[in-house]
């Protein structure tokens, strides 16, 4: 079944993600995988899986030995900081979004899923022990501009070539944050990203 096929068939779990914005997800999921780029798949900032449901069914209908490796605090988002503030008004407070870990399981046996690999901890806690060795997609949606951040270079290291980073929110006025955390990473890099729908897309 391919990306336009799974969203048609299965539902989406809840509003952090829209359906085109996951039309986008998919499709550059399919082209890493159709070029057989090495390395996992990762999320940070998974929430309760509603886009890493679609991440793991995409990986299975390609029957590939990729894992993937979904992170969260599973505490809510973080305090926001000045880079966060948006002339908008606000969206969204430290403590909100709080996932819970067992729904995110229970979400994957539901759907028929094996239990990925789940790791709960603050993006600045973890190491390059803490994600695979090398990533062939990488989805990140901490909303903040330090959450961002601290995913950026985290995976930017063990991306392969060819490979593609997407980040949520870039486009989103409401949660600046994100942008400024792009803008400020990809600033001293030979780096050109696309932006569809709210997504920012770097290719690696
Ligand atoms: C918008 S939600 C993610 C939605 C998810 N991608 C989905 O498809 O359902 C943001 C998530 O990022 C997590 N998060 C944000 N900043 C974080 C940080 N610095 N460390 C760990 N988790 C973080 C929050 O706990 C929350 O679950």
């Amino acid at each position: 079944m391919n990306a336009s096929e799974l969203i048609r068939k299965y539902p989406i779990i809840s509003d952090q993600i829209r359906s085109d914005e996951l039309g986008v997800l998919l499709r550059e999921l399919e082209t890493v995988l159709k070029k057989s780029i090495e390395g996992d798949v990762v999320e940070l900032g998974c929430y309760e899986g509603t886009s890493a449901l679609f991440f793991q069914r995409l990986l299975n209908a390609f029957n590939l030995e990729k894992k993937l490796w979904l992170y969260d605090s599973f505490e809510g988002l973080p305090e926001k900081t000045h880079e966060d503030q948006a002339a908008s008004g606000k969206l969204f407070v430290g403590g909100a979004l709080k996932a819970s870990q067992a729904r995110l399981k229970r979400n994957f046996t539901k759907a028929g899923l094996k239990i990925p690999e789940i790791k709960k901890a603050w993006f600045w806690e973890l190491g390059s022990e803490d994600i695979p060795d090398k990533i062939c997609f990488a989805f990140l949606d901490g909303d903040f501009y330090e959450s961002i951040l601290d995913s950026l270079k985290l995976v930017w290291p063990k991306m392969s070539a060819g490979g593609v980073i997407i980040v949520d929110d870039y486009a989103n006025v409401k949660l600046p944050g994100a942008r400024r955390a792009v803008d400020e990473f990809i600033a001293d890099k030979e780096l050109t990203i696309k932006t569809e729908t709210s997504l920012a897309i770097i290719s690696a």
